[in-house]
């Protein structure tokens, strides 16, 4: 039988999502990111992205569209099939396994003595994710043309590619993984049957894939603690073999896409906001973050190290304004909620310490705005990236490309981001209040023409893997044996 060229994308997130007007109608919007933009590159290749929906809304519009096939008119044209996975069972995978376990995990976020809590619930939850997962591949496998392309994204899906060999050997499979991967002392900590499992789900596929070689290798490392893998560096790739059975690693980093970013910030709407972030700055520098307000990002350390530089600096006082956005994420779960608390009463806090009249330290704005992070991107003086750990952080590579008169980037050294921009970037450990204090005060000191020359430096470094040449490396990746 031919080798069919379709490609199939699963994604937990798809490209759109449905909000339910007043009106009863269902109001649609895009996604963007690597992947969207990644898939355009296939043309009529491009078989059906597989995700599920998220909520309500989105069950409504998959009831409507009767099995799941969604309105092309709501996808520019792409075949997206949304899962209506039960309540119950996505929430035990999306918020209880994949975002309070994997997560947590992978970025090293487990920090009490009393958690985690490997108890009866988290067995459920285990079951839960275990019967998401199956659907994912019982849906990927009637989609799939023989021979077909599968591209499985991320920590949500990491037992699709097993569950999918198992159904549709004749399947090329890759997975990507655009988290960090814990190195194998914290990747321990989850139970023995868990962990293995995971590892074992990805390495059903023939290929799978890191944002850098740092979360590659951690991945091989947990191979061969957990299931005895041998592992083979072959240069560009890791052949890791368990049973007889070799599966291939790779990495592709994720780089910004400057054409889109380049026109994107020169609209109207971008200028518009631009204006308005100039009257509330005005002739102070700006030290801008833009983030979803997730625990990993440690915007409450950035906030407590910008007060830092307030009190080791004073000739800072109302020549700096710390524009911060922090955009609300997996509000179902109770710590990201606190975490959105904190970052506002730490915000708060800093206003009523050093504010006075004409001067507000922190302008922090929660409310999702496109528009408005790139116009702060442009006003950039200093940009903050300091997460505690990322898979690769496009915030970082976005900022440079974006940037109207050159802005410098202080940056986590345990951002993915860190791999391709360290050189130019001023590197922090994220943990350290004084050091990141220092950073800022370096960046805000630098003088413009160095500024200018390292962020066209970093632009370019940057935009070295675009989403469309990230997205065609992996498949053609796959293809090699
Ligand atoms: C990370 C994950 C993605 C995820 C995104 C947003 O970047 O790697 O898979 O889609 O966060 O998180 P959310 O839970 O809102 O989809």
């Amino acid at each position: 039988m031919a080798t069919s060229d379709q490609v199939l994308v699963a994604s937990n997130r798809g490209p759109v999502g449905f909000t339910p007007a007043e009106d009863g109608t269902l109001v649609a919007k895009r996604g963007g990111g690597g992947l969207v933009s990644g898939l355009g590159a296939l043309g009529d290749h491009a078989g059906t992205w597989v995700c599920a929906a998220l909520d309500d809304g989105d069950r409504q519009a998959v009831g409507r569209a009767g099995g799941g096939l969604l309105d092309p008119a709501d996808t520019d044209g792409r075949a997206v099939r949304m899962l209506d996975i039960p309540a119950e069972t996505f929430d035990a995978a999306y918020n209880g396994i994949a975002n309070s376990v994997l997560w947590f995990v992978h970025h090293m976020l487990y920090q009490s003595p009393l958690e985690p809590l490997f108890d009866h619930h988290f067995e459920e939850q285990w079951a839960g994710y275990e019967r998401y997962n199956a659907a994912f591949a019982d849906a990927l496998a009637a989609e799939a043309e023989h021979g077909a392309r599968v591209l499985v994204q991320d920590y949500h899906l990491s037992l699709v590619p097993g569950m999918l060999r198992e159904r549709r050997p004749d399947l090329r499979i890759g997975h990507f993984s655009h988290t960090p991967w814990a190195p194998a002392e914290c990747y321990r900590m989850l139970p023995d049957d868990t962990a293995r499992a995971v590892l074992r789900g990805i390495l059903g596929g023939d290929r799978a894939a890191f944002l850098t070689w740092r979360w590659a290798k951690a991945f091989a490392d947990c191979c061969r603690d957990l299931l005895g893998a041998e592992v083979v560096d072959r240069g560009h790739e890791l052949h890791l073999t368990v049973d007889g059975e070799t599966t291939r690693v790779g990495v592709h980093g994720l780089g910004a896409d400057g054409d889109f970013l380049r026109e994107r910030s020169h609209r109207p709407d971008v200028d518009e906001r631009l204006a308005v972030l100039r009257r509330q700055v005005g002739d102070r520098r700006t030290i801008v973050r833009v983030d979803r307000t997730e625990l990993s990002k440690n915007i409450v350390r950035g906030l407590h190290a910008y007060r830092r530089l307030l009190h080791r600096h004073p000739e800072w006082h109302d020549r700096v304004v710390h524009v911060a956005f922090a955009y609300p994420s997996r509000q179902d779960l109770a710590i990201y909620r606190e975490y959105t608390e904190e970052v506002s009463r730490v915000a708060d806090g800093i206003n009523a310490e050093f504010g006075r009249d004409g001067w507000t330290p922190v302008v922090l704005h929660v409310k999702d705005d496109f528009a408005r992070s790139l116009a702060a991107y442009r006003m950039a003086d200093v940009a903050l990236v300091n997460p505690i750990r990322d898979g690769m952080n496009l915030v970082a590579k976005e900022v440079p490309v974006v940037s109207d008169d050159g802005c410098a980037l202080v940056l986590s050294r345990e951002a993915g981001a860190f791999a391709d921009l360290g050189e130019d970037a001023l590197v922090i450990n994220p943990y350290d209040l004084a050091g990141t204090a220092d950073a800022l005060h370096r960046a805000l000191s630098m003088t413009p023409e160095e500024r200018a020359d390292r962020t066209k430096r970093l632009a370019a470094a940057a935009t070295a893997l675009p989403p469309t040449a990230w997205f065609l490396a992996q498949l053609h990746a796959l293809d090699e044996r």
